[in-house]
């Protein structure tokens, strides 16, 4: 990530969000103590956090130094935090437990790189929060701020040649992560805390709605969300969510991916991870990124049309895969009104901390807005 903020400011963030830092090393020493076999104490050091975008869980960056068969050992570790109430989360729960399984699992069932994880905290009871440890990977991410579409940044600048790499090494990802034999047994576990429904896709929309429902007192109504959710509802995929379900990465996005050489080393960001149609990670990864043009058009600059086009992922996933999608636009749909939440958590926490004053109308924070009334119609 560009931007990526001081110890300083992080510090700061922590404080803000309730927890006090400077405890941190001592506490998570003594934990590691209860946790680490062979009795071992690491020295622990807090070396910067990352606050991304400030979207989601804490991102702590920690080393760990210990004492081994006579030997310095030292190891990098990351944690993540769950966010607490005070932090005006964007979900309303944070299940690290299987934000870890999942991990666990991957590692396990493919060969998508993903971080080792170490250990896990779920009580709480340690940092006033749930939380997990997991190796450092060394890795650079597509930025999301400045957006990568607005140029200046080591993926835009890169060749096309290199850009189409990355793009299909990483829907290559989601043609690995989707092959995984009984998604809903092996991780069924993830739809535990949505709604009944016939089939994953009806509970995740459950799903979904009820946490548009959980934004709207923070923040206020959207009439347009609410016209998109019930477009969702009269255009269901019947066909495509009967069907058998994958394990769906959620969060399927480049900037969800630490690459070396233009190759993921390392995926990440596993908090909207499910069970459903792999259409659900296909059109969410064209449509970040459509996105970002979104913004880079706002921004008056031409983005990259030519990277992470449908026509492009469709094929790659195809070969893949050897799974032909249907139409994506329902999905697109789906994408766009989880964005508008997102939005709308995000906003929310900008308004609470005094970032910003509370917009009149929440869709002035929908920078997609446009894009979600031509999927539906309402826009030429
Ligand atoms: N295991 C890891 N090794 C190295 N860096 C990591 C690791 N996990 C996370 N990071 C760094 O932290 C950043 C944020 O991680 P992640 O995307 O999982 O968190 P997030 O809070 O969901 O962020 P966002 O909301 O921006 O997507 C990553 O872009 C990466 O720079
Ligand atoms: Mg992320």
């Amino acid at each position: 990530m560009t931007n990526r903020p001081t110890v300083q400011t992080e510090v700061a963030h922590l404080q803000r969000s309730g927890r006090d830092t400077s405890t941190i090393p001592a506490v998570l020493s003594t934990w590691l103590s209860t946790v680490m076999q062979g009795g071992l104490k690491p020295e622990v050091t807090v070396e910067s956090s990352v606050d991304a975008n400030g979207m989601s869980s804490e991102t702590i960056i920690l080393t760990g130094r210990w004492t081994e068969s006579g030997g310095a050992v030292q190891r990098k570790w990351v944690a993540r935090v769950a966010p607490t109430e005070q932090d005006v989360p964007v979900f309303s729960v944070y299940r690290m437990d299987h934000q870890f399984e999942v991990l666990r699992l991957v590692a396990e069932l493919t060969d998508v790189p993903v971080p080792q994880v170490r250990w896990i905290e779920p009580s709480g009871e340690v940092l006033g929060s749930p939380f997990f440890l997991m190796d450092l990977v060394e890795g650079i991410v597509p930025p999301d701020v400045m957006p990568y579409t607005f140029g200046g940044n080591w993926f835009a600048d890169a060749t096309a040649d290199k850009q189409r790499e990355l793009q299909d090494a990483t829907v290559a990802v989601l043609a690995e992560l989707h092959a995984i034999p009984d998604a809903a047994a092996t991780f069924g576990f993830l739809l535990d805390a949505d709604p009944p429904g016939e089939n994953p896709l009806r509970r995740h929309f459950g799903w979904l709605k009820n946490w548009y429902d959980f934004a709207v007192p923070d923040i206020g109504r959207s009439t347009l969300v609410e016209r998109a959710l019930a477009w969702l509802e009269r255009n269901f995929p019947d066909d495509v969510a009967a069907g058998e379900p994958v394990l769906a990465w959620g969060d399927s996005r480049i900037g969800n991916v630490l690459y070396r050489d233009f190759r993921p080393v390392a995926v990440l960001d596993w908090e909207m991870a499910t069970v459903g149609p792999r259409e659900l990670d296909v059109a969410w990864i064209v449509f970040a990124h459509m996105v970002f043009q979104e913004l880079a058009g706002l921004a008056g600059l031409p983005g990259l049309p030519d990277v992470l086009r449908e026509d492009d992922v469709r094929a790659s996933y195809q070969r893949l895969a050897g799974v032909e999608l249907g139409d994506l636009r329902w999905f697109y749909v789906y994408s766009a009104v989880i964005w508008c939440v997102v939005f709308m958590r995000t906003g929310a926490r900008r308004v609470h901390f005094g970032e910003i004053t509370k917009p009149d109308d929440v869709e002035t924070m929908f920078y997609h807005g446009s894009l979600l009334r031509r999927l539906i119609d309402e826009e030429a």
